[in-house]
């Protein structure tokens, strides 16, 4: 068929085919799969930070009508060991953290659960815990590799000697808070358990990332054949890396689906458990060191992270990498060390190690432009790499320079005033900042695959096991296939979300559209050679997409320079962000409505950051004390008055054959530091921690002197 109609697929404005299914309350999301005679799960969860659990008296909750099990350590059935520690639920007396899984009741109703679970009376050996974490501690210690597996360190040249001889210099510290996902469905299994054979077989209807990773996991700590256990998961509602990775809930809820014999058993995570057991962002303490001449040309670069970890589980986020590769610099140094304290693992969260990794460089950029008089764009222009400093490789696209002039222009950057604290309307100073935005292209050829069939009248049905976590996964992968085929957008049946499907990666680490494209792209091709244009009913066609061994050869990497505007009050401390403005490269824009979406949902996540998301682990009791969507603050409408998203056009043809760079993260990379930075410029207060609260910028009297 014709050029237009591929032309027409890819790069269109297409709303989500999920749309009207979801906005009409049609698509089912896990907890409202449809089984027979469900019951439901509630959990125990203890409530000490370390211990033993010595004794489990459930008589009051057994005897409330209605309740069907009670699981405790002492008789849940036995899990595979040394697979992975956090999936092993009651399977020891021995508490880890606050919050952890001691018991969990099933009942008929999930009231009824519920109120049974507050029956269960749970004796414990305390042990005195320790969730504090600093810089100073004598037992950080440093980790075999930082996630997924690069190297915990890195050295070249020396850039000590270069901090001592340099012209111009910045050294500082900078925080940033420990915070959790709180995607709008919260985490939720429903288990269905059949037969109690030597062949027994689990489904699962799970709000997970990844179907095939979730079946993986759970086949493991069961002993199961994969083959044996099928995921279901068409739609799900948010999760930003914290439904990457199973979590002890799923396996809890398996557990007790096991133990009832062919009970499915439904188990919906309440917003208050979001803050307990399903992961959160590390809070990270980063030692920066920049050494310069004096025209800001970097000489040195230094980033000497501190993070925390579980006793149970290392999670070392790869806070060091943007470090690593954003800036040109002959000598360089990144090291992470971590704490191992009594809490539940660290996980995902939306870029992880870039999103928190890039808020102290570039806040220390800013301190590094205005101790040269250089205009933080102009400063960052110069520090330009020709290729990554990291690997040596040439980049296969590299426009980070493009984003800043093309931002700057859009924003009106020129009109600035260059000293800080210069701009005053009514009792408002106001101010604006930039700071650059980085993601790598991840890839992992090979690992997905993809299946065309053809269903007569010119309708194909395309297969795989993704995702579509709301990201538009369902919108894209269609008109990938579309493009592919050369059909029109209208002739693809799109199946994803079920183990029975193609093998598929995550959606994590904004690599899906690369995989499952990818797969899709290569299948199509093959499936058109075999059977050409005019294919008969029931032709089908099975492929993984190989590997082009592009990433060998080039470091590949999405960019962006983000904008902000804020208004703090000269009483109050309040601080407003009336505008944010990023423009990104990240290679084509497959489709400009579900692009757009994600980067300004990336931006106003990172806006969150910046101001309001932290959560307050009380150092007493050991667990988050403002575990509600009351206290935890994630901003409204009325925090976020105008966010835009801007890309330039931008032609790759090595990462991967769309040509399209991953964008469900980068738009996080980067906004809470171009905040920091517009604060400082508002108020000539330097805030290095986020988030930044009125009493930050109140430290220093606001009003007129
Ligand atoms: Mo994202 S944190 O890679 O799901």
């Amino acid at each position: 068929m014709s050029q237009s109609l591929r032309a027409r697929a890819l790069g269109a404005d297409h709303e989500r085919v999920d749309g009207w299914a979801k906005v009409t309350g049609t698509a089912p999301y896990a907890y409202e799969q449809p089984v027979s005679q469900p019951s439901y799960l509630h959990p125990v969860q203890s409530t000490v930070a370390r211990g033993r659990v010595t004794e489990i008296d459930a008589r009051a909750a057994t005897a409330l009508d209605g309740v069907l099990t009670v699981l405790t350590p002492f008789n849940a059935p036995r899990l595979r060991r040394g697979y992975d520690a956090e999936l092993e639920v009651l399977q020891s007396d021995e508490v880890w953290f606050r919050g952890q899984f001691v018991a969990a009741v099933v009942a008929e109703t999930p009231e009824v659960a519920r109120q049974a679970a507050s029956l269960v009376r749970v004796h414990y050996k305390t042990s005195p815990h320790d969730v504090a974490l600093s810089a100073n501690r004598d037992d950080l210690y440093k980790p075999e590799s930082v996630n997924p597996s690069y190297p915990t360190d890195s050295l070249t040249g020396d850039p000590d000697t270069a901090f001592e001889g340099a012209a111009r210099a910045v050294e500082a510290t900078y925080t940033t808070a420990m915070t959790h996902n709180n995607p709008m469905e919260p985490h939720t299994t429903v288990a269905v358990w059949h037969g109690d054979t030597d062949e027994p077989t689990l489904t699962l209807y799970d709000s997970t990332q990844g179907v095939h990773t979730m079946g993986e996991a759970v086949a493991a700590m069961f002993d199961l054949d994969p083959g044996r256990v099928r995921v279901v998961s068409p739609y799900v509602g948010g999760g930003f890396g914290s439904k990457g990775t199973p979590h002890a809930h799923v396996i809890l809820a398996v557990l007790a689906a096991q133990r009832l014999k062919g009970r499915p058993v439904k188990f919906a995570v309440t917003r208050q458990q979001m803050f307990s057991f399903v992961g959160y962002r590390t809070p990270t303490i980063q030692r920066i060191r920049l050494s310069a001449g004096v025209d800001g040309t970097l000489t040195g670069i230094s980033n000497d992270i501190v993070e925390l970890t579980a006793r149970y589980k290392e999670f070392a986020e790869q806070t060091g990498m943007p470090t690593r590769t954003m800036y040109a610099a002959q000598n360089r140094r990144t090291t992470h060390r971590l704490a191992a304290l009594d809490v539940a693992v660290p996980s995902w969260m939306r870029a992880p190690g870039e999103c928190p990794g890039m808020f102290a460089p570039e806040v220390a950029m800013d301190e590094l432009a205005e101790a040269c008089g250089v205009d933080p764009i102009e400063l960052r222009i110069r520090n330009e790499p020709e290729s990554d400093p990291d690997t040596g490789k040439p980049y296969s696209s590299r426009n980070f320079v493009a984003c800043l002039r093309d931002g700057a222009q859009r924003f009106g950057w020129h009109a600035r005033p260059p000293l800080a604290r210069s701009r005053r309307d009514g009792d408002w100073w106001v101010g604006t900042g930039v700071a650059g935005s980085t993601y790598p292209v991840l890839r992992k050829p090979g690992a997905s695959a993809a299946s065309v069939s053809y269903h007569g009248d010119g309708r194909y049905e395309v297969s795989i096991g993704a995702a579509d976590l709301g990201t538009g996964a369902w919108t894209v992968l269609t008109q990938i296939a579309a493009d592919a085929l050369d059909v029109s957008f209208s002739d693809i049946g799109m199946r994803i979300g079920d183990t029975d499907l193609p093998m598929a990666t995550v959606a994590g680490g904004s690599s899906g559209t690369t995989n499952w494209g990818s797969a899709i792209v290569e299948t199509a091709h093959r499936f058109r050679e075999k059977y050409g244009d005019d294919p008969d009913v029931g032709d089908e066609y099975t492929a993984a997409a190989s590997d082009d061994g592009h990433a060998d050869r080039f470091a590949m990497h999405a960019y962006g320079a983000q904008f902000a505007e804020v208004r703090v009050n000269m009483d109050t401390g309040e601080i407003r962000v009336p505008r944010l403005l990023g423009v990104f490269a990240v290679g084509r824009v497959l489709n400009p409505r579900t692009a757009r979406s994600q980067l300004v949902g990336g931006m106003t996540m990172g806006l969150s950051m910046a101001l309001h998301e932290t959560s307050v682990l009380d150092e007493r009791l050991g667990f988050v004390v403002n575990h509600d969507l009351a206290e935890y603050h994630i901003p409204t409408c009325a925090d976020v008055p105008s966010v835009e998203a801007h890309w330039i056009t931008e032609d790759d043809p090595y990462v991967n054959p769309m040509g399209s760079k991953g964008i469900g993260e980068i738009g996080i990379v980067g906004t809470a530091a171009a905040i920091a930075n517009a604060v400082y410029h508002a108020t000539g207060v330097r805030v290095r921690d986020v988030p930044i609260k009125n009493d930050a910028v109140l430290l220093t009297p606001l009003g007129e002197e």
